[in-house]
């Protein structure tokens, strides 16, 4: 009986808007006279956005999003159900990703839209309005303490990892997903908003880039010890040091004043596998400059 609640919300709507003006936007009143504030979704509050500014002539109206439908505003004569606008958006999107997202792209194009068409998020049809909602006054996902939310419901994974205690302050709305990634595509790896994973890092943490007289050699792929999103170790580190470490140095190969390294050895009263281990004495793992001693320059102690 979907047609009939539809009839009365039509005839409800005809008799408030008897004088068919526009309301929001240019050419509105052609949909306005059946849709409004008074419906459950109350599509005017796009007035309230970036798209509801009615002198700006590059905007689209009603018809720019969802199609001129004209069989859908003037229902002919002998169909029982309204023919659907040609792009009804919503949950109808599914039935044609491309063509709605095509919609939008058409004026959304270029710049830091270039990549859009080979982005994995394209090519997995994900569409536009799944992260951008357009009749509501906020649109969650270009407000940093909402985001991730908007992104969670596909990424879930994710979710869990900002749950860890060593997390990037993402759910704390103080870094969003879209300070690493680039949600219309990139350039790099991992949708990351610039050209490789290390160089997004150092976007906000300059001085791991260096210059070091002596480089951490791994260090230029931060995550091999760094998972970005979360861990349940501290500096987000994915394996506890000296386990971190010991994936590629080997235990006994230490020289030095310590005979040996075995896992658990006592090295003039340290113990490498309590605190912080490795790095007690390699504080400065990225990297050093140390020209003064040579020796703590090479094995990155200060
Ligand atoms: C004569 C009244 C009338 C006019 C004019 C009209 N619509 Fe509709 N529209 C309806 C009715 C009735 C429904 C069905 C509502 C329902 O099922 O809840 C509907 C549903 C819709 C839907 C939801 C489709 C879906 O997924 O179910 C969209 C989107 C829509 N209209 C957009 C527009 C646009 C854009 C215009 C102007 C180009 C327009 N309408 C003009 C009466 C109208
Ligand atoms: C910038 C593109 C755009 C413009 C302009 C636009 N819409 Fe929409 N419209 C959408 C999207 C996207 C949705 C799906 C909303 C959702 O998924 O929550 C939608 C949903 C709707 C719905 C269905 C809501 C429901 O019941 O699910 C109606 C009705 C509607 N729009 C009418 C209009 C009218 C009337 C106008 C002009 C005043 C308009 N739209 C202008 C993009 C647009
Ligand atoms: C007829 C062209 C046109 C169409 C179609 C269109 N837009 Fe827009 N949109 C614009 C313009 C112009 C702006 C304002 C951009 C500016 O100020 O730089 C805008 C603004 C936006 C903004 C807000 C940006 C801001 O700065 O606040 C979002 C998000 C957006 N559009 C998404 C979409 C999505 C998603 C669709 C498809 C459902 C769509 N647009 C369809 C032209 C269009
Ligand atoms: C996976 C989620 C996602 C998808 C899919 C997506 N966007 Fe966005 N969009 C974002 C996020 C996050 C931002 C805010 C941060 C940014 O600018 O990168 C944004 C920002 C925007 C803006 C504002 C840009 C500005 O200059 O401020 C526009 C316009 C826009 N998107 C349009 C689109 C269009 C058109 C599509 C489909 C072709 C689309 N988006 C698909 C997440 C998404
Ligand atoms: C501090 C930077 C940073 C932030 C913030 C960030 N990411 Fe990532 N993300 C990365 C890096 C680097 C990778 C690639 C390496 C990896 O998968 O560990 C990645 C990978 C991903 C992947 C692909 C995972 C895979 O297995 O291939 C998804 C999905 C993802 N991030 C989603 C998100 C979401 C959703 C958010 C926000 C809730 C977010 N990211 C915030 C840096 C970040
Ligand atoms: C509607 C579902 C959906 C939403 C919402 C969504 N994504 Fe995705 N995203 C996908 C799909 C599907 C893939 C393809 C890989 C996969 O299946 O996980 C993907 C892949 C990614 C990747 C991996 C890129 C790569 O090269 O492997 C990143 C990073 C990512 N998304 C970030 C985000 C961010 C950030 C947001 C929120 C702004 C977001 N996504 C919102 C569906 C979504
Ligand atoms: C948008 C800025 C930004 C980007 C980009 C960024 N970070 Fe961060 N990072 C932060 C902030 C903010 C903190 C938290 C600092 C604090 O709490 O004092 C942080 C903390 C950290 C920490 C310490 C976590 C802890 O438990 O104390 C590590 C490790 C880290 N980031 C690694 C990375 C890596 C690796 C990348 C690239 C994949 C990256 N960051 C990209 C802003 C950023
Ligand atoms: C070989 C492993 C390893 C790699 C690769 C690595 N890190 Fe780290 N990182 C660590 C360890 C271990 C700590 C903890 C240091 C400590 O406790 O003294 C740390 C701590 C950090 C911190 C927080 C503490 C601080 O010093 O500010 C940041 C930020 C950070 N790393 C960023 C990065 C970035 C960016 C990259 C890639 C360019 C990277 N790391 C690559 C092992 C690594
Ligand atoms: C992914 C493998 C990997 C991990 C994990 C790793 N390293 Fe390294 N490390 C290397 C490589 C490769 C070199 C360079 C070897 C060379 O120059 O001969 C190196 C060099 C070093 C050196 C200098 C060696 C020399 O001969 O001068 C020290 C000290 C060191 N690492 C300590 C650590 C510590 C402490 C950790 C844990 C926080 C760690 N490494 C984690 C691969 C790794
Ligand atoms: C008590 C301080 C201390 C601790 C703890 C320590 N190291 Fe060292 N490490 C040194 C010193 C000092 C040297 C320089 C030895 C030399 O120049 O002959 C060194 C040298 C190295 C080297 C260079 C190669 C070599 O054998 O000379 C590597 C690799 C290394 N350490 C890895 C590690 C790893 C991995 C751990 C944790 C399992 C660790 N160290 C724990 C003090 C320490």
């Amino acid at each position: 009986m979907k047609w009939l609640a539809g009839l009365a919300l039509a005839l409800t709507v005809f008799s408030v808007h008897a004088a068919s003006k526009d309301v929001i936007l240019p050419g509105d009143a052609k949909c306005t006279k059946c849709h409004d504030e008074t419906e459950s979704y109350p599509v005017l509050s796009m007035g309230k956005t970036r798209h509801g500014v009615m002198v700006d002539g590059r905007l689209p109206t009603c018809t720019g999003c969802h199609g001129n439908s004209e069989t859908h505003t003037n229902k002919p004569e002998g169909v029982k159900i309204r023919p659907l606008p040609e792009f009804p958006y919503g949950k109808r999107t599914a039935d044609d990703v491309g063509g709605h997202n095509q919609v939008c792209a058409d004026c959304h194009k270029g710049g830091k839209f270039m990549d859009w068409n080979g982005s994995i998020h394209a090519a997995r049809d994900v569409p536009c309005t799944s992260c951008h909602q357009l009749h509501v006054a906020k649109d969650k996902v270009r407000d940093k303490r909402t985001q991730a939310e908007v992104c969670f419901t596909c990424h879930k994974e994710q979710r869990v990892l900002f749950n860890k205690p060593s997390h990037h302050p993402v759910p704390e709305g103080k870094v969003a997903c879209s300070d690493c990634h680039a949600s219309h595509g990139s350039a790099g790896p991992k949708l990351m908003t610039r050209d490789s994973i290390a160089n997004t890092c150092f976007t906000c943490h300059m001085e791991k880039r260096g210059p070091f007289v002596r480089k951490h050699e791994p260090a230029e792929d931060c995550t091999i010890c760094h998972n970005p999103h979360g861990a349940a170790t501290d500096n987000l580190l994915k394996v506890r040091s000296p386990m971190l470490c010991q994936q590629c140095h080997e235990p006994s190969s230490h020289r030095g004043n310590f005979p040996s390294f075995a896992a658990g050895a006592s090295t003039g009263g340290l113990n490498i596998t309590q605190a912080r281990g490795c790095l007690n004495c390699h504080t400065n793992i990225h990297g050093t400059n140390n020209p003064a001693n040579a020796g703590n320059e090479r094995t990155f102690r200060r």
